[in-house]
């Protein structure tokens, strides 16, 4: 029996609702001391002058600009390893750049203590200018280096020409706003110093990220700082990054010579660890009567910081995803006094398939063309910017299946033509889409004289599953029922994997487990074969097939043995060890995920409450390794989605700079009561190139195309597009 692509329930599901699963600040080294971050509170400028209260009880450390440890000659606040690395704030200078920017840290001996010294630490300002609307920023634009490692703009045929050549034209603006991650654990950060070795505990998608930035940036070898994080709650990319309070507390640990907790609030979410940033997408598309586009233009601004450039990758969705003869990209920043964006939930795709989907959408309906019929009519097997075969592509079962799936031959096309008592009823569709991503990874894979399995890779699991995925891969490596196996992760001593972002730790991950648990069955057939006691002495290894926990032959079937069994007259646990790397892959396929989604929104005529009763989403994503945990995936991106297109939000007080709605009461995300019924198919889909057992990403895909076909079906529910999100009832009034 194959363990994989089984809906097994999670190996750490116990752990995790029984509370024995111990996050990053539930780690309590002996003579541990409380920290906490003080912040900025004007957008721009510099501190005049930053003073402790004396009279706070408890205090061990206010450090600030004008005493905190400066860092080794020539790293600066370090851009290291962009984009893992970040510039950082580490109270290296008096200058303010964004409001909620850390400018000390408190350290006492409890947590109340720390608390009430930080917030009587009195800091005077001298205040700057600073941009704090998009409209200001946009003004001034500038195009970043490169878009996630390709060029930020790119042309294909003539784009002015194709412009012209079509019968209809839409030329259309998208606006996303701040986004804000915000994981139910917010990031933490334990630090622990041995005379010159470093323990983090630590909240993130990438341990071995941590270990590298952090000993950089103190100056000290890689090997002098152990991360572990066996538990992430929830990161949606902004623990992808190392932000400045994973230093701060590494430096504070040092300076109080004892133990330093640091845990941001969850206003401080809003600013020094990333969100998504504001996006304005302008469309341009031209197309034949048929449908078939001649020109597709996609040009995109987002803000970044002052003192980093960090782009939203919206238009890369646009460069693969349809085919069309000439085509223009760009992407320009607008600088303003915020926290530099990050990585969110898909980014670029999220982003920017809400513009390009609304668009087709929007031009299908000019052109009376049904809105699946307009994507098949520009349907690809190549991506036409890379002139190069998709690996796989199951796009066209994902529309059809959809479609009958949701019913969607029913739909009249007209808009307002639905309704359901007094809700408008509309139903909109669009297209989902996720690069697949692979990089280097290694792993261990042990069998114990009992016949256990323990595999081990130095990865995450932010919630998503990774443990039990692992679990199956190694079991079926090695060939022992998934009873059997366990793995381990979230220490940065074991073998080294990427950050747990890009939706690839499984692509990564399982490529070297599968690698290093076939290398330990391997292994044990070498130790039987040369056996005289083993009943598989002197067997060719092509000649043994590994089932259950048996070795037999498979010429001789009645020749076998236990693997245990072969383990214990070793005289201790087998090991194996592998790293695995994508090859070439990539230079001859373009790799994606691929899906449709499919929307139903009720629309009340009165108060024009939105309410989204089911959701369909089919997907092809090559080999899904639990069915059970990879649909709960899929469906958790499909509410991301949701609450992109209907609710999420950061929103800044124009004066200051700062988040009004900086907590999770005020930043709304839906809620059981705000989702329907959401329905997730997954196509089977066989992809020989992108990783050995052919897994796609599922961490991301889940959102893209969702902000889409929700604007898509308000449109059809109540005739007015709204190409602003969120879409909320005030913009349908
Ligand atoms: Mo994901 S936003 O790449 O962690």
């Amino acid at each position: 029996m194959s363990a994989i692509g089984a809906p097994i329930n999670r190996t750490d599901g116990w752990a995790k609702v029984s509370g024995a699963a111990r996050y990053s600040a539930e780690h309590f080294p002996p003579q541990m001391a409380h920290a906490v971050m003080v912040t900025s509170t004007i957008p721009a400028g510099r501190i005049k002058r930053i003073e402790a209260d004396a009279e706070c009880p408890g205090v061990l450390l206010v450090m600030t600009h004008e005493n905190a440890p400066p860092l080794p000659p020539g790293m600066k606040a370090g851009k290291l390893q962009p984009p893992i690395g970040r510039v950082l704030s580490l109270l290296q200078d008096d200058a303010v750049h964004y409001n909620n920017q850390p400018i000390a840290v408190v350290v006492a001996d409890t947590p109340e203590h720390a608390r009430e010294a930080a917030a009587r630490l009195h800091v005077e300002y001298e205040t700057a200018p600073a941009i704090l609307t998009f409209e200001q920023a946009r003004q001034h634009t500038y195009p970043p280096d490169k878009v996630l490692g390709e060029s930020a703009d790119t042309r294909r045929g003539d784009f002015e020409a194709g412009m012209l050549a079509g019968s209809v034209q839409l030329d259309a603006t998208y606006v996303t706003p701040y986004e804000t991650h915000n994981p139910i654990e917010p990031h933490a950060t334990v630090a622990a110093w041995d005379g010159e070795h470093l323990t983090l505990y630590d909240s993130t998608q990438y341990i071995k990220g941590v270990q590298s930035i952090v000993s950089t940036i103190l100056g000290i070898r890689q090997e002098q700082v152990t991360v572990l994080c066996p538990f992430t709650g929830g990161g949606f990319g902004c623990k992808g990054s190392v932000w400045s309070h994973v230093v701060l507390a590494a430096m504070a640990a040092k300076q109080v010579g004892r133990p330093v907790k640091l845990v941001l609030d969850r206003n401080q979410m809003f600013g020094p660890v990333g969100g998504r940033p504001i996006t304005e997408q302008r469309m341009r598309l031209s197309a034949m009567a048929d449908g078939r586009l001649t020109a597709s233009g996609h040009d995109v601004i987002a803000y970044t910081s002052m003192i980093e450039d960090w782009i939203e990758p919206c238009a890369l969705v646009t460069r693969m995803m349809y085919e069309s003869p000439a085509q223009q990209t760009s992407h320009r920043l607008a600088r303003m006094n915020l926290g530099t964006p990050t990585f969110m939930r898909a980014p670029g795709e999220a982003t920017g398939s809400f513009a390009l989907e609304a668009a087709m959408d929007e031009l299908a309906y000019e052109l009376g063309i049904d809105p699946i019929e307009m994507r098949l009519r520009n349907y690809t097997e190549r991506d036409p910017q890379k002139q190069l075969p998709y690996s796989s592509k199951s796009l066209r079962e994902c529309y059809q299946l959809g479609a009958d799936r949701f019913g969607w031959s029913r739909r009249n096309p007209a808009p307002r033509s639905m309704r359901e008592g007094d809700k408008l009823v509309g139903w909109g569709m669009a297209t989902a889409t996720y690069p697949t991503h692979r990089m280097a990874a290694s792993a261990t894979v042990v069998m114990h004289p009992d016949g256990h399995v323990l595999a081990r890779s130095a990865t995450q699991d932010l919630g998503t599953g990774t443990y039990t995925v692992m679990t199956q891969v190694a079991a079926d490596a090695v060939g022992v029922p998934v009873e059997h196996a366990r793995f381990e992760l979230g220490d940065s001593r074991m073998p080294e994997a990427p950050v747990s972002g890009g939706s690839m730790t499984v692509a990564s991950v399982s490529s070297a487990v599968h690698a290093a648990g076939q290398a330990l069955r391997l292994k044990l057939i070498g130790i039987a074969a040369a056996d005289a006691l083993s009943p598989l002495r002197g067997v060719q290894p092509d000649d043994v097939d590994a089932a259950d926990g048996w070795l037999s032959m498979r010429s001789d079937p009645q020749r076998r043995e236990r693997m245990s069994s072969i383990v214990k007259r070793h005289g201790g646990p087998v090991e194996a060890n592998a790293k695995a790397e994508p090859g070439s892959e990539s230079e001859q396929y373009s790799m994606h995920s691929f899906g449709a989604v499919f929307v139903e929104v009720h629309v009340d005529e009165t108060l024009c409450e939105i309410r989204v009763p089911r959701v369909v989403g089919v997907y092809g994503v090559g080999k899904l390794i639990n069915a059970k945990t990879g649909r709960s995936q899929l469906m958790g991106g499909i509410v991301w989605g949701l609450g992109m297109a209907l609710l999420e939000e950061t929103v800044f007080d124009e004066r200051v700079g700062r988040a009004v709605n900086g907590n999770l009461a005020e930043y709304h995300v839906p809620v059981n009561a705000d989702i329907g019924n959401i329905d997730v198919l997954v196509v089977d889909e066989e992809d020989p190139h992108v990783n050995p057992l052919g897994a796609k990403g599922i961490g991301e895909i889940g959102i893209t195309g969702v902000a889409a076909a929700v604007a898509n079906a308000v449109w059809h529910a109540t005739g007015k597009r709204v190409r602003d999100l969120p879409i909320t009832l005030d913009t349908l009034l």
